[in-house]
């Protein structure tokens, strides 16, 4: 307990699975949190975390993250109520299961938009900040498929390959300003997303899968919480496979 304790962080797309896994162990480990998503259900898991830790220690705000004035004043009110930002978790994101012939453009451009675009933005918004207080740690949430590719999803694999070189060039020109930059890459998570695209395939997709289950958001939430921490002090531009490489 405590390894953020006093900091303030951003978990974007926080209103269930991983983000709200993340959300609620952040606050558990003394951290300020914001919840930033575009669903209302932002709001239950604002309440849930600070009934839990027994004050107002979480807020959440309605955010479309590929849009850049949501973002902006998402952080303008971050930065209202709690004065500074030490983690950023970009965390939001779509599934996008097609391959490249039944990818319309449209579709192209909206994969990019939420999942690249979206980190982008609150990146770029958020690190003058960081640098102003001296520091900071920022977790971009990629895929497997983003490092090794995949079968039926050239937008996601693409956007989150994306992450991972925004990544590993933010890593190297934040270094001199004390921010760190790591990525996770998780495989087959239990969430609401994962049900979408696996649907009835699951159970056969599973013998394939080294730990022979899903993987459940708060494994994924605790391998963020390490990145985040003083822990991972000199750690920065890594992608942390979640879930076994192969
Ligand atoms: N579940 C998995 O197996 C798995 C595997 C690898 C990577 N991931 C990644 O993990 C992250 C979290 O996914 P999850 O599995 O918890 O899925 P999820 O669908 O349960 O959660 C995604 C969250 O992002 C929010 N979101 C979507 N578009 C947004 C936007 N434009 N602005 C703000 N918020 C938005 C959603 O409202 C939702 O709350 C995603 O980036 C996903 O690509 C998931």
């Amino acid at each position: 307990m405590g390894r953020l304790r006093g900091k303030v962080s951003i978990v974007t797309g926080a209103a269930r699975g991983i983000g709200r896994a993340t959300a609620t162990i952040f606050a558990k480990e003394g951290s300020n949190i914001i919840i930033a998503d575009i669903l209302d259900e932002g709001h239950e898991v604002a309440d849930a975390v600070n009934q839990a830790i027994g004050r107002e220690v979480a807020i959440f705000v309605k955010t479309d993250i590929s849009r850049e004035e949501d973002v902006k004043r998402m952080i303008d009110i971050t930065l209202e109520r709690f004065g500074r930002i030490d983690v950023l978790v970009n965390n939001a994101g779509i599934g996008h299961f097609k391959d490249i012939l039944e990818t319309s453009v449209d579709e192209w451009d909206r994969v990019i938009n939420i999942n690249l675009k979206g980190a982008f933005l609150c990146c770029k918004y958020v690190i003058p900040h960081m640098i102003k207080a001296g520091g900071g740690s920022i977790i971009n949430v990629s895929s497997i498929v983003g490092v090794r590719g995949g079968e039926r999803c050239v937008a996601y694999a693409a956007s989150k390959a994306g992450l991972i070189g925004l990544t590993k060039a933010l890593a190297m020109d934040l270094m001199k300003y004390n921010i760190r930059v790591n990525a996770i890459a998780p495989r087959a998570i239990e969430t609401q997303m994962m049900y979408e695209y696996k649907g009835e395939e699951l159970a056969e997709r599973l013998k394939r899968y080294l730990f022979g289950r899903l993987g459940k958001p708060e494994e994924v939430a605790n391998a963020i919480l390490f990145l985040a921490s003083d822990e991972a002090s000199y750690i920065s531009g890594e992608v942390l496979v979640v879930g076994g490489y192969f």
